[in-house]
């Protein structure tokens, strides 16, 4: 029975679980840092990495206090160290190698985009392989060949924004609040989602994804073309021209593209790799309409699908935890030099 303690600081996020054989969460802490970056519309690398250094250490015995534990009943420490904000992913890495050398316990270092394809797994059944996975996140947009924990392929990503970035793009756009992802499936709930026709691109015979098109589309579908450039553009139309039902029905139809997009790769995938299931994980798998047309999408195929549960979707250190006891359990494990890292081509 192994007890891991699981440490992420990635982005804005301060989080810490304790999970048992890779997928029982005795604990889950998350502390947000959303009311810190609301005024800025999107994540401050300086404020996250100064607030995570405020939090980590309350965050971490909040967990072992929740799980009625001890530092000394922990059998390994696992922590997200790539990809991420630097001097974010640094707090919890510091953190994690000082509690794993504490109690003399064993530290593997996780990737955070691999602990998002983990989380589906989270209170839940053991994952049979080689399955097929998806992370639509606000940092990443991927889809991995999972042959088992340790070698996991990446077949596809986006090749300029995430899917999630772009929600948060769309949200400020039609100033629909913030963090953009919720505000913007609640926004599209009373619209029509043929209203406006927004492009979903086609990168060609493969497995990649773009949001930087749709994205731009919706700014010119809503406020008209722009006149001028840099900081002289003008827009025709301002956002607060917009009757409610239209914001509705640009919300509703920006939605339906940005899941279309990844629909469509994901029958190729299914078409075109043998697998036992669909893995989905990320932020951006929380919106129901994806669900739904994840679940459809599967069913066409004959395949499982594996989502995270809500509070396992979004940022969270279960995630670590689980995947980390997986690979702490194929004898993986780090030295005291292991390296944060805010880039990975994996
Ligand atoms: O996985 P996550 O917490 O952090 C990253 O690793 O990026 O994902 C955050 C992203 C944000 O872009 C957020 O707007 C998006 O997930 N998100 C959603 C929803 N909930 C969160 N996007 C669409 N619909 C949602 N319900
Ligand atoms: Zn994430």
């Amino acid at each position: 029975m192994a007890l891991i303690l699981g440490i992420e600081s990635s982005c804005d996020e301060t989080a810490a679980a304790v999970v048992r054989d890779g997928r029982h969460v005795i604990s889950n802490v998350v502390a947000t840092q959303h009311e810190l970056h609301e005024r800025y519309s999107g994540v401050v690398p300086e404020i996250a990495s100064r607030a995570h250094l405020e939090r980590i250490l309350p965050v971490i015995q909040e967990s072992l206090r929740t799980a009625s534990l001890d530092l000394s009943d922990i059998d390994g420490i696992a922590v997200g160290h790539e990809p991420g904000l630097i001097g974010s992913l640094l707090v919890g890495l510091g953190a994690a190698k000082a509690l794993a050398w504490s109690i003399s316990r064993p530290l593997v270092g996780v990737n955070h985009v691999h602990a998002h394809l983990w989380s589906p797994c989270l209170d839940g059944e053991p994952i049979t392989f080689p399955a097929l996975g998806l992370v639509a996140s606000g940092g990443h947009t991927a889809l991995y060949l999972m042959r088992d924990p340790v070698d996991m392929s990446m077949i596809g990503s986006t090749i300029d924004d995430a899917v999630g970035e772009a929600f948060d793009k769309a949200a400020t756009i039609l100033e629909a609040g913030y963090p953009g992802g919720p505000a913007i499936e609640s926004l599209a709930s009373g619209g029509h989602e043929k209203a406006l026709k927004l492009p979903v691109a086609r990168l060609g015979d493969n497995l990649n994804f773009s949001y930087s098109g749709l994205k731009t589309a919706l700014l010119y579908a809503v406020r008209g073309r722009p006149e001028g450039r840099g900081k002289a553009v003008t827009y025709p139309r301002a956002v607060s021209e917009l009757s409610s039902q239209e914001r509705s029905d640009a919300a509703a139809s920006f939605q339906a593209a940005a899941i279309a997009a990844l629909i469509r790769n994901i029958n190729r995938a299914l078409d075109q790799h043998e697998v036992t299931c669909l893995l989905a994980g990320g932020g951006v798998t929380a919106n129901s309409s994806l669900r739904r047309e994840l679940a459809k999408i599967c069913q066409s195929h004959d395949r499982p699908l594996r989502l995270a549960e809500p509070a396992y979707c979004v940022d969270n250190a279960a995630m670590i935890a689980g995947l980390g006891g997986a690979l702490l359990e194929t004898g993986m494990q780090h030295d005291m030099d292991l390296a944060a890292a805010a880039r990975v081509a994996r």
